[in-house]
């Protein structure tokens, strides 16, 4: 690198590191640093694949919903997440990365997804305890990205965060529905719960003294909250819900510590985490395989939009 060079690299270091410090948006046409570029795309492209992954496991009850409504409001919630992967792969775009690479490394295994999808849906109330919990995670994790340093990112998270407290109020309300209803039904929700309650702590990611990134990622201000901040303002969210629908939460270490203002709670179990991550979950093969599928089979849709598109130009 040339003397110039070197003096106007640094030029822009600093004219990026302005931008952050006065909390304004980094946009697709700035400089930014090369680290900065990477740690947003592989962090876009999962929170994409996780909205895709996501579809899996309640569309596996939309052909068995209960009834006509149910039906309708799960497949607008399946379909919203479907839109979400599509803001998501956009906004990764603009930071140069090529959606078609990323669907590849999706299902070639070279990137991640959220863990809390490798979880099977065993009864219909799995439908409103993900949509309480999972999406209340994902709000809870969310929102503080609508004010993310990237542009791009940031825009897509405001209207997502709308959809999924649509989402979480659809769960909530379905619960509150099977609770009012039979003995057995009321078993399913609480059953439900038992299931979730961990795998959604666990979505929050491995706690802050495990989570080397997120230091430089809270000095950019892509993330605002540490893993293990967004984790304890869930958990404190989350115990007057559990008690307002009249289920018990798995843990019998949660409890309100005055001294803190905060609930207390067990320790989570970070050995399972570990292992759904790497791929030993109960249904990461199922979920990739399903993928590659609907990959496939889309292939000459596919073909079909790039020849019109070549056809329309000329
Ligand atoms: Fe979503
Ligand atoms: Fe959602």
């Amino acid at each position: 690198m040339t003397a110039t060079a070197a003096a106007s690299q640094e030029e822009l270091q600093e004219h990026f590191d302005a931008t952050i410090a006065h909390d304004r948006r980094i946009e697709p046409r700035d400089w930014m640093p090369e680290a900065y570029r990477k740690t947003l795309v592989r962090q876009i492209a999962q929170h994409a694949h996780s909205e895709i992954i996501g579809m899996q496991p309640e569309g596996n009850w939309l052909t068995r919903a209960p009834s006509l409504r149910r039906k309708a409001i799960l497949l607008a919630k399946v379909q919203d997440e479907a839109g979400h992967g599509m803001y998501l792969y956009s906004a990764a775009e603009t930071l140069g990365a090529d959606r078609a690479d990323l669907t590849q490394m999706l299902i070639d295994g070279r990137q991640k997804y959220s863990s809390i999808f490798n979880y099977p849906t065993l009864t219909f109330a799995d439908v409103g305890v993900i949509g309480w919990l999972v999406d209340g995670a994902a709000i809870a994790n969310q929102v503080p990205l609508c004010r993310s340093s990237f542009g791009p990112y940031a825009r897509a998270m405001v209207r997502i965060c709308k959809e999924e407290s649509f989402h979480q109020r659809q769960g909530f309300e379905l619960l509150m529905h099977l609770m009012a209803g039979t003995p057995a039904q009321r078993e399913m929700v609480q059953d439900a719960t038992n299931r979730w309650w961990w795998p959604s702590l666990m979505m929050f990611g491995p706690p802050d003294a495990d989570s080397p990134n997120t230091q430089q990622s809270m000095a950019w201000r892509i993330k605002r909250h540490t893993n293990d901040e967004l984790r304890q303002r869930y958990v404190d969210m989350s115990v007057p819900q559990a008690a307002a629908l009249g289920v018990t939460l798995p843990d019998p270490e949660l409890r309100w510590n005055t001294d803190r203002e905060h609930y207390d709670f067990g320790e989570i179990d970070w050995a399972d985490f570990k292992r759904v991550v790497s791929g030993q979950g109960p249904c990461n093969a199922e979920r990739i395989a399903h993928r590659k599928a609907a990959h496939d089979e889309g292939e000459w849709v596919r073909e079909a939009a790039v020849a019109y598109a070549a056809k329309q130009a000329s």
